[in-house]
């Protein structure tokens, strides 16, 4: 890698064609250059929206005081959720949100979050603080927060301490058009028009909170419950079994054995970037470690793909990362001011989330869909509220990570040749569509600024724009009394035809969307 001098890059980014937005006496002498191929033609499959999916859990201030506030609120909210949440994440975009845990999937039963609000019963949550919830948030809440936000919905079953029978009931209350006493039930309710609910996870974490299981014991209940989870008026169910920690073959192995031709639709895997730091308080050091863990769960994606093309008719079960995301030493006193693994997002988050974004784009044909944890208040999250009385909510650095990589949504990921094998060099990734090609590029680095040289391979471009999201303090944040503190802003990029260049300094992601020539 050849250095060049700090002269060097103040100079090429002030003859970039739009105006940088960085200050040129943030880049030390420490500046890499990084050359990047893009080979235009080597498609490797679709970037599905479903890798920028979202997961709700009824958990600290997720639902209630974050999501939703209820319909008397004197905070602005639209029919009983948050208004401005609602407005963020409908810009944002919401592929696809789960609900309702986690672990605490498999302690609820879904009648009691239908029917009059007044008339439901309190129920203790027994895995987040043993507080008591009203369940005035329900499956009817639920499906309209996901059509106000444009979100495909996805239920997670309860086999750990329900039955077959409850969550075959749940599928025909949701999807069964009309004449069944379940279906009047729901209309009854308000909903006369069916759910449509086609993801349905059977489990959460089987092999702990969701019911303590040996994968062989799992295998059997999931095979029971299968029978039963049926298509209703024409919505075929997805069904989704719940998957290994992190590479745990052991316990993918142990399923799959047992359900031999029985194959689940998609296998659930779970796995977190933890943080020795709470978020806003992160040496760089754990940085570095946190960061370097998107490797092993790389290495884990293709792991546990291969494990199930090894079986027959395993290639068609959608390997989904149904919960990851950095999850940071959490804050007592935040903890107990906004509630249980109330996390904040900073420089460091986005990186995490760029880095994990990029990965997705580099693996389309490994994975089905990806879920973060979670979407309000909870670990990385997009959104953060400041209590039930307040109407402040807070676009976080992550929620601006996921903003630069829409562009990528359903377009064709190409491959990228970046240097080096270093878990903290630059990451790259790439995606076409019609007659446009969309760069992103994350440098995880807190010591080096990086140039990148890019070069399109069998292609060229016309012109470009691009965005960065950036901060040199890893430990910045957007607050309650600061809340755009970290924004995405238009950054420079020169472009000439097949060669593409850009500054990223340390800490830093951002996006390059080319018009093909
Ligand atoms: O996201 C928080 C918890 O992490 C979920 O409830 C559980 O599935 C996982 O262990």
């Amino acid at each position: 890698m050849r250095r060049i001098t700090r002269r060097e890059f103040v100079e090429s980014a002030a003859a970039a064609s739009l105006a940088s937005t960085i200050p040129p006496n943030l880049f030390a002498d420490s500046t890499v250059m990084q050359r990047v191929v893009v080979h235009t033609d080597a498609e490797i499959g679709i970037v599905k929206p479903e890798f920028h999916g979202h997961f709700a859990e009824h958990l600290g201030s997720c639902v209630y005081g974050g999501l939703w506030v209820g319909k008397n609120s004197k905070v602005p909210n639209v029919n009983g959720h948050r208004k401005l949440a609602v407005d963020y994440l409908h810009d944002l975009g919401v592929p696809v949100l789960r609900w309702p845990g986690g672990c605490f999937a498999d302690d609820y039963h879904w009648r009691d979050g239908i029917g009059p609000a007044a008339k439901r019963p309190k129920r203790v949550n027994i895995h987040w603080g043993g507080y008591v919830e009203d369940n005035s948030f329900g499956t009817h809440e639920y499906i309209d927060l996901c059509q106000r936000i444009g979100a495909e919905p996805y239920l997670a079953g309860n086999v750990g301490s329900g039955s077959p029978r409850e969550m075959r009931d749940w599928v025909e209350y949701c999807n069964y058009p009309a004449g069944s006493d379940l279906s009047e039930e729901r209309t009854a309710n308000g909903s006369k028009e069916p759910f449509h609910v086609r993801y349905w996870g059977v489990g959460n974490e089987s092999w702990g909170c969701g019911g303590n299981m040996r994968p062989e014991e799992y295998a059997a209940l999931y095979r029971q419950f299968a029978v039963y989870l049926k298509e209703f008026g024409g919505t075929k169910p997805f069904l989704i079994a719940s998957g290994p920690s992190g590479s745990d073959v052991g316990w993918s192995r142990g399923l799959l054995d047992k359900m031999k031709y029985e194959l689940p639709d998609g296998l659930s895997m779970h796995y977190y970037e933890g943080g020795e730091d709470v978020a806003t308080e992160f040496t760089v050091p754990h940085m570095d470690e946190q960061l370097s863990i998107f490797t092993k769960v790389e290495d884990a994606i293709r792991l546990q793909r291969s494990v199930l093309d090894g079986y027959r008719e395993g290639r068609n079960v959608g390997l989904i990362l149904d919960e990851w995301g950095a999850w940071d030493r959490i804050s007592p006193a935040d903890e107990k001011r906004y509630g249980s693994l109330w996390q904040q997002s900073t420089m460091r988050s986005a990186l995490a989330a760029g880095l994990g974004l990029n990965l997705f784009n580099r693996l389309p044909d490994k994975l089905y869909m990806c879920n973060i944890a979670q979407i309000v208040n909870v670990l990385q999250s997009l959104l953060i509220t400041e209590g039930i009385e307040s109407d402040k909510c807070v676009r976080t650095t992550t929620y601006y990570a996921f903003a630069l990589f829409k562009a990528h949504r359903s377009k064709m990921a190409l491959r990228v040749d970046t240097p080096g094998p270093s878990p903290l060099g630059l990451s790259s990734s790439a995606s076409r569509g019609e007659n446009e090609i969309v760069l992103s590029f994350v440098n995880p680095r807190a010591d080096a600024d990086m140039r990148v040289e890019c070069t399109l391979a069998g292609s060229s471009a016309k012109d470009g724009s691009a965005e960065i999201l950036h901060s040199p303090n890893l430990n910045a944040c957007n607050s309650f009394d600061k809340p755009d503190a970290v924004v995405v802003q238009k950054h420079a990029v020169k472009v000439d035809g097949a060669k593409i260049r850009l500054d990223m300094p340390r800490m830093s992601v951002a996006t390059v969307s080319l018009r093909l020539g």
